[in-house]
């Protein structure tokens, strides 16, 4: 291929095996099978139902005993793992939160693959260490923290957010003058947290791992659309002694809204006690010149944790960890390995800032996008979903028996099917059924105040206003049909 570099091309064969093996065959092979895949996304139904023994009748075999023709595996593989796939990738695929994978960080996470880079550190990879340390500088400025906060690149918001704590904990500790490198938790002043009712549920499984037990736990009262309640924050906030951990919201899985960290950032600087905010898709809100009102104050807090994998549309698995105080993350995750071979001051060694030590070289899919993106075209992605996300409410809010729950503040829908007589969750599962099995969208249910919903996230790149149009007359279509239904059957007399 004329445009790799030559390289690739010099190179005299030093390793036979690796020589004598058809990488173009191997990549004849596999690639079309992508191309069909990609391709197929915006036309093919976006989830099917799939019985579990059907699927295992297809893919469980006896364990291999003897090696097999690569080729063959690729292709068998491909053949089978068809079924069962999900086209969440795909433009009408509004469940949980979960983005595409752009062209550019898709094409960048293959390169990443072939590479295979131990991402850990600049003697592992020098390529990969700058470009980390490139991409961090860059999501600062996309985000507008704090340009000298401290970033690591870990699975995903939950490993994110899971480090943020680990800093918290540890620092809050020492605050309160525990020498938490001798003694670590055990006979440690018990650490504090305060949160709201709709943190996500990942949290508290961070905080067990920490250590941080329900009875530490305080838990806020949020509104209607999922919010802390900030006076009650702040009271819980100033009821405590000893040492803190605040842990705010920006982007709430089910509505999009966002905790009002503006209201309380000075009662908890004042408490002396450690601020994080979970934005695992909310936080690229900033990215967005008519979203940042949403995010006011969140820039004064201590730690943040956010996906790429989510609204940057990276491909799984890909988050961020991001902390104001460089010393406390580096705490809280530097190994010292003596065969590690550790960087100077000036160089970047990844596994300092998250849990792994080896490690993928996941920042160059956020490279890849960003640079295809530029600041602007990140700003169009988010503004475009929350549009998008206004759209569809719009268009489904004139059915009679759709109700929009929430405020579409960002670019989630959260919906309820009313039913006169109250048989509201019967209902709601037929609907559900129904949308899951006709396949022309997919949204997952959640439960709010008590009741049976379907959440609609738009954080795809490749969704458009016609997906939108289309989504939004289908499930009105569905939702007209089983209220229809639903009335013949209630007329029908007794026999
Ligand atoms: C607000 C929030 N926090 C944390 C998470 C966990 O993120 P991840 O699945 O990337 O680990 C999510 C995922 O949806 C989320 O919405």
């Amino acid at each position: 291929v004329s445009h790799v570099p030559s390289v690739y091309r010099s190179h005299e064969p030093i390793w036979d095996a690796a020589a004598a093996f058809d990488w173009d065959q191997l990549i004849d092979t596999t690639m079309p099978y992508c191309a069909a895949w990609l391709s197929s996304l915006p036309h093919r139904p976006v989830a099917r139902p799939v019985r579990h023994d059907e699927l295992v009748g297809q893919i469980d075999d006896h364990l291999p005993e003897a090696p097999s023709d690569v080729m063959h595996v690729i292709a068998d593989l491909a053949e089978v793992a068809e079924t069962g796939l999900i086209a969440s990738p795909g433009p009408r695929y509004f469940g949980f939160v979960t983005g595409g994978a752009h062209p550019a960080a898709l094409a960048a996470d293959w390169l990443t693959s072939a590479w295979d880079q131990v991402a850990g550190s600049f003697v592992g990879s020098p390529t990969a260490s700058v470009i980390e340390e490139t991409t961090a500088r860059w999501v600062l400025e996309l985000l507008d923290l704090p340009r000298t906060a401290t970033v690591g690149f870990t699975t995903g918001a939950t490993m994110a957010n899971f480090t943020a704590l680990a800093a918290a904990r540890r620092s809050v500790l020492e605050r309160a003058g525990w020498d938490y490198a001798a003694h670590g938790t055990t006979g440690a002043p018990a650490v504090q947290v305060i949160t709201g009712a709709q943190r996500h549920a990942t949290i508290d499984m961070a905080l067990r791992l920490l250590g941080i037990g329900t009875d530490q736990i305080t838990v806020v009262p949020v509104d209607e659309q999922g919010r802390i309640e900030a006076p009650s924050f702040v009271n819980a906030v100033a009821a405590t002694s000893g040492p803190v951990i605040a842990i705010a919201q920006a982007g709430n899985v089910s509505t999009g809204s966002f905790d009002p960290v503006e209201d309380i950032v000075a009662a908890v600087a004042e408490r002396g006690a450690w601020l994080h905010v979970d934005g695992a898709f909310g936080l690229w809100a900033r990215a967005a010149r008519d979203l940042q009102h949403l995010t006011k104050g969140i820039d004064q807090a201590d730690s943040w944790g956010v996906d790429a994998h989510k609204w940057l549309n990276v491909p799984y698995d890909c988050g961020l960890v991001i902390v104001r105080h460089g010393e406390a993350h580096l705490l809280a995750t530097q190994k010292c390995a003596s065969y590690a071979m550790a960087s100077d001051d000036i160089a970047r060694d990844g596994d300092d800032w998250v849990p792994e030590f080896s490690r993928r070289a996941r920042a160059m899919p956020v490279y890849a996008v960003i640079r295809a993106l530029g600041r602007s075209g990140i700003e169009d992605l988010v503004s475009r979903c929350c549009r998008l996300a206004r759209r569809f409410a719009a268009k489904v809010a004139q059915n009679v028996g759709i109700e929009v729950l929430n405020d579409v503040v960002l670019n989630q829908v959260l919906l309820a099917f009313p039913v006169k007589d109250g048989d509201e969750r019967f209902h709601t599962e037929l609907i559900v059924r129904t949308l899951h099995k006709d396949g022309l969208l997919w949204a997952g249910t959640t439960e709010w105040n008590g009741r049976l919903c379907i959440r609609v996230s738009v954080s795809n790149w490749s969704t458009t206003e016609r997906d939108i149009d289309r989504s939004a007359d289908r499930l009105n279509q569905i939702v007209t049909r089983a209220l229809a239904q639903r009335e013949r059957t209630m007329a029908e007399p007794w026999t």
